[in-house]
Protein backbone atom coordinates (compact mmCIF):
# COMPACT_ATOMS: atom_id res chain seq x y z
CA UNK A 1 0.00 0.00 0.00
CA UNK A 2 1.15 3.43 -0.53
CA UNK A 3 1.79 5.76 2.12
CA UNK A 4 0.90 9.43 2.09
CA UNK A 5 3.17 12.60 3.13
CA UNK A 6 0.94 13.36 6.23
CA UNK A 7 3.50 11.14 7.86
CA UNK A 8 5.05 13.09 10.31
CA UNK A 9 1.70 14.42 11.40
CA UNK A 10 0.76 11.62 12.45
CA UNK A 11 3.69 11.05 14.02
CA UNK A 12 3.25 14.20 16.14
CA UNK A 13 -0.25 13.93 16.86
CA UNK A 14 1.04 10.62 18.56
CA UNK A 15 3.67 11.95 20.44
CA UNK A 16 1.02 14.41 21.77
CA UNK A 17 -1.15 11.95 22.52
CA UNK A 18 1.43 10.00 24.59
CA UNK A 19 2.58 12.89 26.56
CA UNK A 20 -1.24 13.40 27.33
CA UNK A 21 -1.56 9.79 28.79
CA UNK A 22 1.91 10.00 30.44
CA UNK A 23 0.44 13.19 32.39
CA UNK A 24 -2.38 11.12 34.30
CA UNK A 25 -1.08 8.07 34.30
CA UNK A 26 0.19 8.82 37.98
CA UNK A 27 -2.83 9.76 39.38
CA UNK A 28 -4.96 6.88 37.31
CA UNK A 29 -2.42 4.40 39.24
CA UNK A 30 -3.78 5.52 42.34
CA UNK A 31 -7.44 4.50 42.01
CA UNK A 32 -7.93 1.62 44.20
CA UNK A 33 -10.95 0.57 41.34
CA UNK A 34 -8.06 -0.06 38.97
CA UNK A 35 -8.31 -3.77 37.88
CA UNK A 36 -5.16 -5.97 38.66
CA UNK A 37 -5.45 -8.79 35.74
CA UNK A 38 -7.56 -7.15 32.92
CA UNK A 39 -5.94 -5.66 30.38
CA UNK A 40 -6.97 -1.11 30.75
CA UNK A 41 -5.48 1.85 29.47
CA UNK A 42 -2.58 3.35 31.89
CA UNK A 43 -4.53 6.72 31.74
CA UNK A 44 -7.21 8.37 29.74
CA UNK A 45 -10.78 6.46 28.00
CA UNK A 46 -10.93 3.18 26.60
CA UNK A 47 -13.80 1.78 25.22
CA UNK A 48 -13.94 -0.96 22.34
CA UNK A 49 -11.37 -3.67 21.88
CA UNK A 50 -10.42 -3.28 17.94
CA UNK A 51 -8.16 -4.98 15.55
CA UNK A 52 -7.86 -7.98 17.30
CA UNK A 53 -5.10 -10.17 15.93
CA UNK A 54 -2.64 -13.26 16.70
CA UNK A 55 0.43 -11.44 14.44
CA UNK A 56 3.69 -12.96 14.89
CA UNK A 57 3.13 -14.65 17.51
CA UNK A 58 1.72 -12.43 19.90
CA UNK A 59 -1.93 -11.20 20.81
CA UNK A 60 -2.69 -7.69 19.60
CA UNK A 61 -5.27 -5.59 21.25
CA UNK A 62 -6.21 -2.43 19.50
CA UNK A 63 -8.57 -0.66 21.60
CA UNK A 64 -11.13 2.89 21.47
CA UNK A 65 -8.94 5.41 23.11
CA UNK A 66 -9.53 9.42 24.42
CA UNK A 67 -5.87 10.29 25.49
CA UNK A 68 -6.69 13.43 26.88
CA UNK A 69 -9.42 12.53 29.53
CA UNK A 70 -10.59 9.64 31.31
CA UNK A 71 -13.92 10.83 29.05
CA UNK A 72 -14.89 9.85 25.73
CA UNK A 73 -13.68 12.30 23.23
CA UNK A 74 -11.56 12.35 19.61
CA UNK A 75 -10.76 8.59 18.75
CA UNK A 76 -7.62 7.08 18.94
CA UNK A 77 -6.57 3.60 19.06
CA UNK A 78 -4.57 2.84 21.89
CA UNK A 79 -2.45 -0.53 21.50
CA UNK A 80 -1.42 -3.29 23.89
CA UNK A 81 0.01 -6.67 22.75
CA UNK A 82 0.52 -10.28 24.74
CA UNK A 83 2.07 -13.58 24.41
CA UNK A 84 -0.18 -15.47 26.37
CA UNK A 85 -4.03 -13.45 26.91
CA UNK A 86 -2.95 -12.92 30.22
CA UNK A 87 -0.12 -10.31 30.79
CA UNK A 88 -0.20 -6.95 28.56
CA UNK A 89 2.23 -4.44 27.58
CA UNK A 90 1.10 -1.61 26.38
CA UNK A 91 2.77 0.21 22.95
CA UNK A 92 2.59 3.40 21.49
CA UNK A 93 -1.10 4.79 20.02
CA UNK A 94 -1.28 3.30 16.97
CA UNK A 95 -4.01 5.53 15.18
CA UNK A 96 -4.55 9.09 16.01
CA UNK A 97 -7.39 11.28 14.14
CA UNK A 98 -5.27 13.71 11.47
CA UNK A 99 -6.94 13.44 7.62
CA UNK A 100 -10.41 15.38 6.91
CA UNK A 101 -12.36 11.92 7.03
CA UNK A 102 -11.77 11.60 10.72
CA UNK A 103 -10.93 14.62 11.70
CA UNK A 104 -13.51 17.29 13.57
CA UNK A 105 -14.02 20.79 15.38
CA UNK A 106 -16.20 19.10 18.06
CA UNK A 107 -16.07 15.84 20.22
CA UNK A 108 -17.44 13.65 17.65
CA UNK A 109 -14.86 12.76 15.81
CA UNK A 110 -11.77 10.20 15.00
CA UNK A 111 -10.26 6.76 14.01
CA UNK A 112 -13.62 4.76 15.38
CA UNK A 113 -13.59 0.83 15.39
CA UNK A 114 -12.41 -1.58 13.31
CA UNK A 115 -10.35 -4.58 12.74
CA UNK A 116 -6.95 -6.03 11.66
CA UNK A 117 -5.57 -8.60 9.28
CA UNK A 118 -2.41 -9.57 7.93
CA UNK A 119 -0.64 -9.74 4.62
CA UNK A 120 2.56 -11.08 4.08
CA UNK A 121 4.03 -10.02 6.99
CA UNK A 122 2.46 -6.32 7.15
CA UNK A 123 -0.52 -5.92 9.54
CA UNK A 124 -3.08 -3.35 8.07
CA UNK A 125 -5.85 -1.89 10.34
CA UNK A 126 -9.03 -1.27 8.67
CA UNK A 127 -11.21 1.17 10.48
CA UNK A 128 -14.49 3.58 10.29
CA UNK A 129 -13.29 7.34 10.15
CA UNK A 130 -15.91 9.41 11.40
CA UNK A 131 -16.13 13.36 11.66
CA UNK A 132 -20.04 14.16 13.25
CA UNK A 133 -21.75 16.82 10.32
CA UNK A 134 -19.61 15.80 7.42
CA UNK A 135 -21.29 14.35 4.27
CA UNK A 136 -20.82 11.82 4.46
CA UNK A 137 -20.13 11.34 8.18
CA UNK A 138 -18.21 7.61 8.21
CA UNK A 139 -16.19 6.26 5.82
CA UNK A 140 -13.42 3.15 5.94
CA UNK A 141 -10.34 3.80 5.74
CA UNK A 142 -6.89 1.75 6.66
CA UNK A 143 -3.35 2.20 7.99
CA UNK A 144 -0.52 -0.35 7.99
CA UNK A 145 2.87 -1.52 9.19
CA UNK A 146 5.29 -3.42 9.12
CA UNK A 147 6.51 -3.86 12.64
CA UNK A 148 3.11 -3.80 14.05
CA UNK A 149 3.89 -0.61 16.19
CA UNK A 150 4.09 2.42 13.78
CA UNK A 151 1.40 3.05 11.46
CA UNK A 152 0.58 4.39 8.38
CA UNK A 153 -2.42 5.69 6.83
CA UNK A 154 -3.04 4.68 3.53
CA UNK A 155 -2.78 7.71 0.65
CA UNK A 156 -5.73 5.99 -1.26
CA UNK A 157 -8.07 6.68 2.15
CA UNK A 158 -10.82 6.64 2.58
CA UNK A 159 -11.35 3.15 0.80
CA UNK A 160 -14.71 2.98 0.68
CA UNK A 161 -16.15 6.85 0.73
CA UNK A 162 -19.49 6.36 1.54
CA UNK A 163 -22.66 3.79 2.02
CA UNK A 164 -24.19 2.16 -0.16
CA UNK A 165 -27.29 3.73 0.78
CA UNK A 166 -29.10 6.98 1.44
CA UNK A 167 -31.59 7.11 5.05
CA UNK A 168 -29.24 4.91 6.97
CA UNK A 169 -28.07 5.22 10.56
CA UNK A 170 -24.09 4.03 11.22
CA UNK A 171 -22.35 2.51 8.36
CA UNK A 172 -18.81 1.68 10.76
CA UNK A 173 -16.87 -1.06 12.86
CA UNK A 174 -15.60 -3.10 9.63
CA UNK A 175 -14.69 -6.62 10.69
CA UNK A 176 -12.30 -7.76 7.78
CA UNK A 177 -12.04 -11.81 7.08
CA UNK A 178 -10.22 -13.78 4.61
CA UNK A 179 -11.99 -16.97 2.90
CA UNK A 180 -10.87 -19.11 -0.21
CA UNK A 181 -8.53 -16.00 -1.38
CA UNK A 182 -10.88 -12.79 -1.06
CA UNK A 183 -11.07 -10.32 1.98
CA UNK A 184 -14.99 -9.53 3.20
CA UNK A 185 -15.88 -6.94 5.43
CA UNK A 186 -19.08 -6.93 7.54
CA UNK A 187 -20.48 -3.49 8.29
CA UNK A 188 -22.72 -2.16 11.13
CA UNK A 189 -25.79 0.06 9.61
CA UNK A 190 -29.71 0.57 10.46
CA UNK A 191 -32.15 1.65 8.63
CA UNK A 192 -35.68 2.18 8.99
CA UNK A 193 -35.27 1.12 12.72
CA UNK A 194 -34.02 -1.97 11.20
CA UNK A 195 -30.31 -3.33 12.87
CA UNK A 196 -28.15 -4.26 9.40
CA UNK A 197 -24.67 -6.13 8.65
CA UNK A 198 -23.86 -4.72 5.18
CA UNK A 199 -21.21 -7.10 3.04
CA UNK A 200 -18.62 -5.78 1.00
CA UNK A 201 -15.60 -8.33 -0.96
CA UNK A 202 -11.85 -7.34 -2.15
CA UNK A 203 -9.39 -8.73 -3.79
CA UNK A 204 -6.51 -6.39 -2.37
CA UNK A 205 -7.97 -5.02 0.58
CA UNK A 206 -7.90 -2.09 -1.52
CA UNK A 207 -11.26 -1.44 -3.84
CA UNK A 208 -14.19 -3.23 -2.39
CA UNK A 209 -17.22 -4.14 -4.19
CA UNK A 210 -20.68 -3.98 -1.91
CA UNK A 211 -22.34 -7.38 -1.84
CA UNK A 212 -25.41 -6.31 0.17
CA UNK A 213 -26.88 -7.15 3.08
CA UNK A 214 -25.94 -10.06 4.78
CA UNK A 215 -28.16 -10.27 7.57
CA UNK A 216 -30.70 -7.90 9.46
CA UNK A 217 -32.99 -7.30 12.37
CA UNK A 218 -35.86 -9.48 12.80
CA UNK A 219 -37.86 -6.29 13.69
CA UNK A 220 -36.58 -7.26 17.84
CA UNK A 221 -32.84 -7.12 17.38
CA UNK A 222 -32.41 -3.32 17.47
CA UNK A 223 -32.12 -0.23 15.24
CA UNK A 224 -28.56 -0.19 14.59
CA UNK A 225 -26.11 -2.88 14.87
CA UNK A 226 -22.35 -1.76 16.12
CA UNK A 227 -19.53 -3.89 15.95
CA UNK A 228 -20.61 -6.84 14.24
CA UNK A 229 -18.12 -10.08 13.66
CA UNK A 230 -18.93 -12.63 11.11
CA UNK A 231 -16.73 -16.27 11.28
CA UNK A 232 -16.91 -19.77 10.76
CA UNK A 233 -16.51 -21.63 14.06
CA UNK A 234 -16.92 -25.46 13.57
CA UNK A 235 -19.30 -26.03 10.63
CA UNK A 236 -21.13 -23.05 11.27
CA UNK A 237 -20.81 -19.70 10.81
CA UNK A 238 -21.09 -17.18 13.70
CA UNK A 239 -22.86 -13.11 13.68
CA UNK A 240 -21.68 -11.39 16.60
CA UNK A 241 -23.60 -8.11 17.21
CA UNK A 242 -23.76 -5.28 19.46
CA UNK A 243 -27.35 -3.74 18.53
CA UNK A 244 -28.22 -0.44 19.93
CA UNK A 245 -31.92 -0.07 21.10
CA UNK A 246 -32.80 -3.71 21.63
CA UNK A 247 -34.62 -4.38 24.17
CA UNK A 248 -33.29 -5.69 26.92
CA UNK A 249 -29.97 -7.55 25.49
CA UNK A 250 -26.63 -5.31 24.65
CA UNK A 251 -25.37 -7.92 22.66
CA UNK A 252 -26.07 -10.72 20.52
CA UNK A 253 -24.78 -13.55 18.83
CA UNK A 254 -26.22 -15.77 16.10
CA UNK A 255 -25.20 -19.08 14.48
CA UNK A 256 -26.38 -20.09 10.80
CA UNK A 257 -24.99 -20.69 7.49
CA UNK A 258 -23.19 -18.31 5.53
CA UNK A 259 -23.29 -18.21 1.39
CA UNK A 260 -20.50 -16.49 0.01
CA UNK A 261 -21.51 -16.40 -3.04
CA UNK A 262 -24.76 -14.37 -2.48
CA UNK A 263 -23.25 -12.92 0.67
CA UNK A 264 -26.27 -13.73 2.66
CA UNK A 265 -25.86 -15.23 6.54
CA UNK A 266 -29.33 -17.60 7.42
CA UNK A 267 -29.35 -17.31 11.07
CA UNK A 268 -30.29 -20.29 13.13
CA UNK A 269 -30.44 -19.70 16.61
CA UNK A 270 -29.53 -17.09 18.32
CA UNK A 271 -28.42 -15.77 22.35
CA UNK A 272 -26.78 -13.29 24.41
CA UNK A 273 -23.49 -14.05 24.43
CA UNK A 274 -23.40 -12.48 28.04
CA UNK A 275 -26.41 -11.97 30.60
CA UNK A 276 -24.65 -8.66 32.81
CA UNK A 277 -25.15 -5.27 32.41
CA UNK A 278 -20.90 -4.65 31.39
CA UNK A 279 -20.44 -6.34 28.07
CA UNK A 280 -20.15 -4.47 24.90
CA UNK A 281 -18.48 -4.60 21.34
CA UNK A 282 -17.22 -7.59 21.85
CA UNK A 283 -14.29 -8.88 18.81
CA UNK A 284 -12.99 -12.13 17.88
CA UNK A 285 -9.90 -13.23 16.54
CA UNK A 286 -8.27 -16.57 15.74
CA UNK A 287 -5.00 -17.64 17.67
CA UNK A 288 -2.04 -20.13 16.12
CA UNK A 289 -4.01 -22.66 18.37
CA UNK A 290 -7.23 -22.10 16.03
CA UNK A 291 -9.25 -21.28 18.99
CA UNK A 292 -11.81 -18.05 18.64
CA UNK A 293 -10.94 -15.46 21.49
CA UNK A 294 -13.19 -13.08 22.32
CA UNK A 295 -12.41 -9.86 24.36
CA UNK A 296 -15.38 -7.39 25.20
CA UNK A 297 -15.36 -3.60 26.27
CA UNK A 298 -16.26 -4.55 30.43
CA UNK A 299 -18.72 -1.56 30.49
CA UNK A 300 -21.71 -0.12 29.15
CA UNK A 301 -22.99 3.48 27.34
CA UNK A 302 -24.28 5.46 30.49
CA UNK A 303 -22.26 3.76 32.52
CA UNK A 304 -22.70 5.96 36.04
CA UNK A 305 -18.98 5.37 37.16
CA UNK A 306 -17.83 7.55 33.30
CA UNK A 307 -18.67 10.55 34.97
CA UNK A 308 -16.35 10.62 37.61
CA UNK A 309 -12.50 11.42 37.05
CA UNK A 310 -10.38 9.04 38.02
CA UNK A 311 -7.35 9.92 34.98
CA UNK A 312 -8.78 6.85 33.69
CA UNK A 313 -11.45 4.72 32.53
CA UNK A 314 -12.51 1.56 30.58
CA UNK A 315 -11.58 -2.46 31.05
CA UNK A 316 -11.66 -5.45 28.68
CA UNK A 317 -13.43 -8.65 29.76
CA UNK A 318 -10.91 -11.73 30.31
CA UNK A 319 -10.59 -13.51 26.95
CA UNK A 320 -12.76 -16.40 26.17
CA UNK A 321 -13.08 -19.04 24.08
CA UNK A 322 -16.03 -19.61 21.93
CA UNK A 323 -16.92 -22.97 21.74
CA UNK A 324 -19.92 -24.78 19.35
CA UNK A 325 -22.58 -26.65 21.20
CA UNK A 326 -24.13 -28.98 19.51
CA UNK A 327 -27.25 -27.68 19.55
CA UNK A 328 -26.22 -24.77 17.60
CA UNK A 329 -25.53 -22.28 20.66
CA UNK A 330 -22.15 -20.49 21.95
CA UNK A 331 -19.91 -21.72 25.05
CA UNK A 332 -17.55 -18.98 25.96
CA UNK A 333 -15.09 -19.80 28.42
CA UNK A 334 -12.18 -18.36 30.05
CA UNK A 335 -8.97 -18.60 28.69
CA UNK A 336 -7.08 -21.42 30.55
CA UNK A 337 -4.09 -19.20 30.49
CA UNK A 338 -5.53 -17.33 33.22
CA UNK A 339 -4.61 -20.40 35.32
CA UNK A 340 -0.89 -18.40 35.03
CA UNK A 341 -2.51 -16.28 37.98
CA UNK A 342 -3.50 -18.78 40.45
CA UNK A 343 -1.43 -18.25 43.86
CA UNK A 344 -1.77 -21.24 46.41
CA UNK A 345 -5.42 -21.78 47.28
CA UNK A 346 -7.87 -23.40 49.12
CA UNK A 347 -10.52 -25.92 48.45
CA UNK A 348 -13.35 -27.81 50.15
CA UNK A 349 -15.18 -30.75 49.36
CA UNK A 350 -19.03 -32.57 50.14
CA UNK A 351 -20.18 -29.75 52.38
CA UNK A 352 -23.68 -29.90 52.86
CA UNK A 353 -25.25 -26.70 52.61
CA UNK A 354 -28.21 -26.96 54.94
CA UNK A 355 -30.70 -24.03 55.70
CA UNK A 356 -30.49 -21.55 58.16
CA UNK A 357 -26.05 -21.94 58.43
CA UNK A 358 -23.58 -19.93 56.57
CA UNK A 359 -20.74 -21.89 55.01
CA UNK A 360 -17.99 -19.27 54.52
CA UNK A 361 -14.22 -19.37 53.04
CA UNK A 362 -11.64 -16.87 52.43
CA UNK A 363 -9.14 -15.63 50.73
CA UNK A 364 -5.94 -13.50 51.55
CA UNK A 365 -7.13 -10.13 50.31
CA UNK A 366 -10.26 -9.62 48.04
CA UNK A 367 -7.39 -7.76 45.50
CA UNK A 368 -8.42 -10.53 42.98
CA UNK A 369 -9.62 -14.33 43.48
CA UNK A 370 -11.01 -16.67 41.29
CA UNK A 371 -12.89 -19.93 42.54
CA UNK A 372 -14.87 -22.25 41.54
CA UNK A 373 -17.43 -24.36 42.47
CA UNK A 374 -20.01 -27.46 41.96
CA UNK A 375 -23.02 -28.32 43.52
CA UNK A 376 -24.89 -31.42 43.41
CA UNK A 377 -28.55 -30.41 42.01
CA UNK A 378 -29.96 -34.14 41.80
CA UNK A 379 -31.19 -34.41 45.49
CA UNK A 380 -31.14 -30.58 46.18
CA UNK A 381 -34.36 -29.62 47.93
CA UNK A 382 -33.51 -26.01 48.89
CA UNK A 383 -35.66 -23.14 47.07
CA UNK A 384 -32.04 -20.84 46.83
CA UNK A 385 -28.59 -21.29 46.74
CA UNK A 386 -27.30 -17.50 47.84
CA UNK A 387 -23.57 -16.73 47.37
CA UNK A 388 -22.43 -13.35 49.02
CA UNK A 389 -19.41 -11.61 47.73
CA UNK A 390 -17.80 -8.66 48.44
CA UNK A 391 -19.39 -7.82 51.69
CA UNK A 392 -17.06 -5.57 54.53
CA UNK A 393 -17.94 -5.61 57.78
CA UNK A 394 -19.94 -2.72 58.39
CA UNK A 395 -20.24 -1.54 54.85
CA UNK A 396 -23.91 -2.77 54.33
CA UNK A 397 -22.49 -3.36 50.53
CA UNK A 398 -23.04 -7.21 48.89
CA UNK A 399 -22.39 -9.08 45.70
CA UNK A 400 -24.42 -12.08 45.89
CA UNK A 401 -25.27 -14.58 43.15
CA UNK A 402 -28.50 -16.52 43.54
CA UNK A 403 -29.29 -19.93 41.87
CA UNK A 404 -33.26 -20.70 42.11
CA UNK A 405 -33.51 -24.63 40.98
CA UNK A 406 -37.14 -24.50 40.78
CA UNK A 407 -37.32 -21.89 38.43
CA UNK A 408 -34.05 -22.81 36.92
CA UNK A 409 -32.78 -19.34 37.44
CA UNK A 410 -29.23 -17.54 38.12
CA UNK A 411 -29.41 -14.36 39.86
CA UNK A 412 -26.35 -11.17 39.54
CA UNK A 413 -27.50 -8.86 41.80
CA UNK A 414 -25.23 -6.27 42.54
CA UNK A 415 -28.12 -3.89 43.44
CA UNK A 416 -26.13 -3.59 46.98
CA UNK A 417 -22.50 -3.84 45.40
CA UNK A 418 -21.46 -0.46 46.54
CA UNK A 419 -21.60 2.54 43.97
CA UNK A 420 -21.92 2.87 40.24
CA UNK A 421 -25.06 0.97 38.56
CA UNK A 422 -27.42 -0.61 40.55
CA UNK A 423 -28.44 -3.90 38.36
CA UNK A 424 -30.18 -7.50 38.70
CA UNK A 425 -29.19 -9.56 35.99
CA UNK A 426 -30.63 -12.84 35.75
CA UNK A 427 -30.77 -15.74 33.16
CA UNK A 428 -33.00 -18.95 32.71
CA UNK A 429 -30.53 -21.89 32.98
CA UNK A 430 -33.00 -24.29 32.17
CA UNK A 431 -32.98 -26.00 29.15
CA UNK A 432 -29.00 -27.14 29.24
CA UNK A 433 -27.97 -26.93 32.74
CA UNK A 434 -28.01 -28.30 35.02
CA UNK A 435 -28.92 -30.97 32.60
CA UNK A 436 -32.61 -32.78 32.49
CA UNK A 437 -31.20 -34.97 35.48
CA UNK A 438 -30.37 -32.16 37.56
CA UNK A 439 -26.98 -32.30 36.91
CA UNK A 440 -24.18 -30.16 39.15
CA UNK A 441 -24.53 -26.52 38.63
CA UNK A 442 -20.65 -25.37 37.95
CA UNK A 443 -19.92 -21.65 38.95
CA UNK A 444 -16.79 -20.20 38.11
CA UNK A 445 -16.05 -16.68 39.19
CA UNK A 446 -13.39 -13.69 38.73
CA UNK A 447 -13.25 -11.23 41.01
CA UNK A 448 -10.92 -7.94 40.14
CA UNK A 449 -11.21 -4.82 42.65
CA UNK A 450 -14.06 -3.51 40.47
CA UNK A 451 -15.54 -6.44 38.51
CA UNK A 452 -16.99 -10.02 38.86
CA UNK A 453 -17.62 -12.64 35.75
CA UNK A 454 -19.53 -15.36 36.74
CA UNK A 455 -19.31 -18.52 34.16
CA UNK A 456 -22.05 -20.82 34.45
CA UNK A 457 -21.66 -24.33 34.13
CA UNK A 458 -18.11 -24.20 31.56
CA UNK A 459 -19.24 -21.13 30.24
CA UNK A 460 -22.68 -21.85 28.09
CA UNK A 461 -23.54 -18.63 30.51
CA UNK A 462 -22.00 -15.69 31.37
CA UNK A 463 -23.06 -12.73 33.33
CA UNK A 464 -20.41 -9.83 33.82
CA UNK A 465 -21.25 -6.56 35.91
CA UNK A 466 -18.53 -3.98 36.87
CA UNK A 467 -19.04 -3.70 40.75
CA UNK A 468 -17.36 -0.74 42.87
CA UNK A 469 -17.67 -2.11 46.83
CA UNK A 470 -16.06 0.80 49.45
CA UNK A 471 -13.50 -2.07 50.21
CA UNK A 472 -11.75 -5.41 49.21
CA UNK A 473 -12.73 -8.80 50.64
CA UNK A 474 -11.86 -12.40 49.59
CA UNK A 475 -14.62 -13.84 51.45
CA UNK A 476 -17.63 -16.11 50.42
CA UNK A 477 -20.51 -17.22 52.24
CA UNK A 478 -22.74 -20.20 50.85
CA UNK A 479 -26.43 -20.53 52.15
CA UNK A 480 -29.25 -22.97 51.34
CA UNK A 481 -32.64 -22.11 52.06
CA UNK A 482 -35.54 -24.23 52.32
CA UNK A 483 -34.03 -27.74 51.86
CA UNK A 484 -30.13 -28.56 51.28
CA UNK A 485 -27.85 -28.54 48.57
CA UNK A 486 -24.56 -30.49 48.45
CA UNK A 487 -21.40 -28.50 47.47
CA UNK A 488 -19.78 -30.80 45.89
CA UNK A 489 -16.32 -29.11 45.30
CA UNK A 490 -14.80 -25.49 45.98
CA UNK A 491 -11.62 -24.07 44.81
CA UNK A 492 -10.42 -20.77 45.51
CA UNK A 493 -7.43 -18.45 44.39
CA UNK A 494 -5.96 -15.49 44.96
CA UNK A 495 -4.85 -14.03 41.29
CA UNK A 496 -1.45 -12.06 41.00
CA UNK A 497 -1.67 -8.54 39.65
CA UNK A 498 -0.55 -8.24 35.77
CA UNK A 499 0.50 -4.50 36.60
CA UNK A 500 3.94 -4.06 38.35
C1 LIG B 1 -19.40 1.02 20.01
C2 LIG B 1 -19.10 2.29 19.25
C3 LIG B 1 -18.78 1.99 17.80
C4 LIG B 1 -17.93 3.15 17.40
C5 LIG B 1 -17.15 3.43 18.64
C6 LIG B 1 -16.82 4.87 18.88
O1 LIG B 1 -19.19 1.10 21.37
O2 LIG B 1 -20.17 3.20 19.36
O3 LIG B 1 -19.93 1.78 16.99
O4 LIG B 1 -17.13 2.85 16.31
O5 LIG B 1 -17.92 2.93 19.73
O6 LIG B 1 -15.93 5.03 19.94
Amino acid sequence: MNVSGEKQTHKESIRRAEEAVAAQAEIASQDDYRLQYHMLPLAGWMNDPNGLIYFKEEYHLFYQHHPYSDKWGPMHWGHAVSKDLVHWKHLPIALAPTEPYELGQEGGYGCWSGSAVETDGRLTLIYTGHVDGREPMEVQCAASSTDGIIFDKHSGNPLIPGSPDTGNFGFRDPKVWSHEGLWYMVLGSGKDGQGKALLYQSEDLERWKYMGMAAESDGTQGDMWECPDLFPLGDKHVLVLSPMNMQDAKNLYMTGEMDYASGKFTPEAQAKLDYGPDFYAAQTLLDGKGRRIMIAWMDHWGSEMAREDRGWYGAMTLPRELVLLPEGKLASRPVPELGLLREAGISASGVILSMGTDAAWSVRDGQGFEWIAEFAMNDAQAECLEITLLAAEGSGESTVIRYLPREDKLILDCSASGRGDASISEVSVSTEAPDANGGPLKLQVFIDRSSIEVFVNDGRYVLTSRVYPSALTGGITMRAEGGNITLQSLKMWNLKSIWS
